[in-house]
């Protein structure tokens, strides 16, 4: 059982109205215990799901912040490398910036730089490119949300954080089709924007891990990929990181506030960069579905059976052996929402995608709020899953928009509005 200290300091008051009267104090337990994250920790909406903090029985907010801290989170980020995505090399690699060229872009009033990079790794090296926009009045430092895209980064308007170029609809409230109002809203704010081509870190096929950052480090003496080894997803995330090694050394960039962001493979790939890397000041995630946001043990839409089947290559290959067996996964994935505590998390999702199961996604989201707590942060209020088309939640924000699987403007505003209001929260802190 896991009771954060208000939640332990509401039980006792409900406890001794307990003794003085005891039919208003079974009410007031109910409504305790219902309303939040106080409930078992391993019971939620009839679903076993693993404890974020550990036994937590007589431990108070702080002991069990310390717990978190001191080693809870750094043994779930090590389940998920072991089990989900592999791990990704710490050592042995350098990014070195090669080139930076720049241009202003006359209906934007904004520059955009197209910094060239080159990664060495033992075996080998790639070159990648940032694309990197800012606002042409830039008080200092620019925040910048940077994404994956999976088509030219040299695009003039890359769609940041989209995998793919098109979209499954067509219509002006899709981000795709209407990129000029993404940098206006983007620039106006004082947000800059970066991309990076996913495919340049590391082709989304599966080619046994032979060719993009997977080949820099494949050693051609050893014959198999090993089963804890990284898969598609945590070479995109490492490739965020290295994006952000890039935009860190740029002046006209605040390196500690650069937000990754992602819709549906791209969205499983922002988060998990922001669980590995914390300099990432925020992570958002726009129908990330399984292996992202949405909760495995639901089993609902997209299941790890069929994820592994169809893209084989994107998980390490020990989560292979979760396929239909999804309550052995030492690991799901509120703990991964948990991981980006304290940093501000957004959770999107949408009525029509039931493929990315957006109420597993919400409950991650709502589930995870229980360490946000520990920091004093209200996160994202459950267990009912809020009004469609209403943003909610602070430290851990959530919407769930009407409309099918997409990256929509509504999304865009509503991370846009979240992102202004962190800033301005921790401006007041
Ligand atoms: C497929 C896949 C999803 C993924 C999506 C995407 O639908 O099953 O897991 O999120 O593609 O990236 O577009």
């Amino acid at each position: 059982m896991t009771y954060p200290f208000d939640r332990i300091v509401l039980l006792h008051a409900s406890l001794s109205v307990l003794c003085r009267r005891w039919a208003w104090g079974m009410v007031g337990c109910f409504f305790l215990c219902s309303a939040g994250y106080g409930q078992d920790a391993e019971q939620v909406q009839g679903l076993k799901l693993p404890s974020l903090l550990g036994p937590s029985a007589g431990l108070g907010r702080s002991e069990l912040r310390q717990r978190w801290e001191g080693h809870r989170r750094q043994e779930i980020l090590q389940q998920f490398e072991q089990h989900v995505y592999g791990k990704a090399p710490h050592q042995g690699f350098e990014v070195t910036v090669l080139n930076t060229d720049w241009q202003w872009v006359g209906p934007y009033a904004a520059k955009r730089k197209t910094i060239q990079a080159h990664l060495a790794g033992p075996m080998g090296s790639l070159e990648f490119k940032v694309t990197l926009w800012l606002p042409e009045k830039s008080l200092g430092p620019c925040p910048v949300f940077l994404g994956m895209h999976l088509f030219d980064s040299g695009s003039l308007q890359p769609v940041l954080g989209q995998p793919w170029k098109g979209s499954s609809s067509k219509g002006p409230e899709l981000a795709s089709q209407n990129p000029s109002w993404l940098w206006q809203q983007l620039f106006v704010r004082g947000f800059g924007a970066a991309t990076v081509d996913a495919d340049e870190m590391d082709p989304d096929q599966h080619d046994g891990f032979k060719n993009g950052v997977h080949g820099l480090f494949h050693d051609a003496n050893r014959q198999t990929h090993g089963d804890r080894d990284w898969g598609t997803l945590a070479a995109w995330a490492w490739g965020l990181s290295r994006a952000l090694d890039v935009l860190a050394r740029d002046q006209e960039v605040d390196g500690e506030r650069v937000m990754v962001v992602g819709h549906s493979r791209m969205g499983k790939a922002a988060l998990w960069a922001g669980a590995t890397d914390e300099r990432f000041a925020m992570v958002f995630s726009n129908n990330s579905g399984c292996g992202g946001a949405a909760l495995s043990r639901r089993r609902h839409g997209e299941t790890v059976a069929h994820i592994n089947r169809v893209f084989p290559h994107w998980f390490c290959s020990q989560f292979h052996a979760y396929g239909d067996a999804e309550d052995e996964i030492p690991v799901d994935q509120h703990q991964l929402i948990a991981l980006m505590a304290p940093r501000p998390v957004y959770v999107a999702s949408a009525l029509e995608d039931d493929w990315a199961d957006p109420k597993g996604e919400f409950l991650s989201a709502y589930r995870a709020s229980e360490v946000y707590s520990l920091y004093d942060k209200a996160g994202c209020p459950g267990p009912a899953q809020p009004e469609l088309n209403q943003s909610v939640g602070e430290g851990v924000g959530y919407h769930l928009r009407s409309g099918r699987h997409d990256l929509t403007t509504f999304d865009w505003m509503c991370f846009l509005d979240f992102a202004e209001a962190q800033a301005h929260r921790s401006k007041r802190k």
